[in-house]
């Protein structure tokens, strides 16, 4: 995040694995060190970008330790890389330290697990556009749902602390409090404060929980709750808001129109398979409206996004 270091092209770079735990029933987070130009490359991201890990010549881990339900697919062979969001980005000296939160899946993140401590993989990256900060912001709503936490706590580091005058509120859902990516329990008894999700508190970040069975915080839809505070908060004026959200695509779908119906600026995260991330393949298309035009236009998740304005982008009906 720091600007101070020297520019360095985006590229295929080693990073050494300095932690892999589990951290959930299927998360999991590691941290990579990177060091010469992929410390500068890597500490000159943004919030929203992301990496492309080459996991082929990993190990799967033993079959006892394979999930029931990824047991068919894990011998699958790992030809394409991954991409992964970046969590957190620390850079400390002449080295740039990068967080990953991962779901395992399938053939891919099975094999991540086997990564240990002072292993090397080849990465590639930063890729990606990253989310922007428009001129004249006064509040920004951080819309989460499940897996779409990393990006958008690396965000809520970065608003801390380079825009300390917006506000900023998470709005955090899942399916079941066991579908959370956080390491370490929630933390109930700051939950009338408004500040019960360590990972945005610690940023000085209150925020709103939402489960869809009531298992943590609220029950329902954290749209639902999204909309009610804008109900119940007029101030400040529309124009001065920016959403903020990643997650699964009908939770952007709905964070998408409840901001465009309030004329609220809205950026999205948003996730297709990617087989190149670098825009050769033409495998990440997403159908976004041609500016000026009622025409719609192909743009590539990879190169053009992942972060999209929530206006510019066809969303199912
Ligand atoms: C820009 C971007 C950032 C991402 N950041 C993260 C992250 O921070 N943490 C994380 O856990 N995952 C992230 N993902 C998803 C991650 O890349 C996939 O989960 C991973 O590639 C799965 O690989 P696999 O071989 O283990 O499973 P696969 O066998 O490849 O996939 C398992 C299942 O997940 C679905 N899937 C895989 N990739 C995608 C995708 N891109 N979009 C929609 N469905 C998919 C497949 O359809 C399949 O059902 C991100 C994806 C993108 C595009
Ligand atoms: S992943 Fe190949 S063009 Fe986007």
């Amino acid at each position: 995040m720091t600007q101070t270091r020297k520019a360095a092209p985006k590229g295929p770079f080693r990073a050494t694995v300095t932690d892999n735990v589990r951290i959930g029933a299927c998360f999991w987070r590691m941290d990579l060190r990177f060091e010469g130009d992929g410390a500068g490359a890597f500490g000159q991201f943004r919030p929203g970008q992301f990496l492309q890990i080459d996991v082929a010549d990993v190990a799967l881990p033993p079959v006892e330790k394979i999930p029931a339900s990824l047991r068919d697919g894990a011998r699958r062979k790992v030809l394409l890389r991954r991409p992964f969001s970046f969590a957190e980005v620390t850079p400390q000296g002449e080295t740039t330290m990068a967080e990953l939160l991962y779901c395992v899946v399938g053939p891919a993140t099975l094999r991540m697990t086997t990564l240990a401590r002072h292993d090397t993989v080849s990465v590639i990256g930063p890729l990606g556009n990253g989310f922007w900060v428009p001129e004249n912001k006064r509040t920004a709503l951080l819309v989460v749902g499940g897996m779409g936490v990393p990006p958008i706590r690396c965000l809520a580091k970065m608003l801390s602390a380079d825009h300390p005058n917006i506000k900023t509120l998470a709005f955090v859902g899942a399916k079941t409090v066991g579908a959370l990516p956080f390491e370490g329990d929630l933390d109930t008894t700051s939950e009338e404060l408004g500040f019960c999700v360590p990972a945005f508190a610690k940023f000085g970040i209150p925020s709103v929980l939402a489960t869809d069975d009531g298992s943590a915080g609220a029950q329902g839809f954290v749209t639902e709750h999204l909309a009610q505070w804008l109900d119940d908060n007029a101030e400040p004026a529309r124009d001065e808001m920016i959403v903020y959200a990643c997650g699964p695509e009908p939770m952007l779908t709905a964070v998408a129109k409840l901001a465009t119906r309030r004329g609220i600026d809205c950026q999205v995260s948003m996730e297709r398979r990617m087989a190149c991330g670098i825009g050769l393949c033409q495998s990440c298309a997403i159908e976004c409206r041609a500016e000026g035009s009622a025409e719609t236009v192909y743009r590539l998740c990879c190169q053009d996004g992942p972060v999209f304005e929530a206006k510019n982008v066809v969303w199912e009906p």
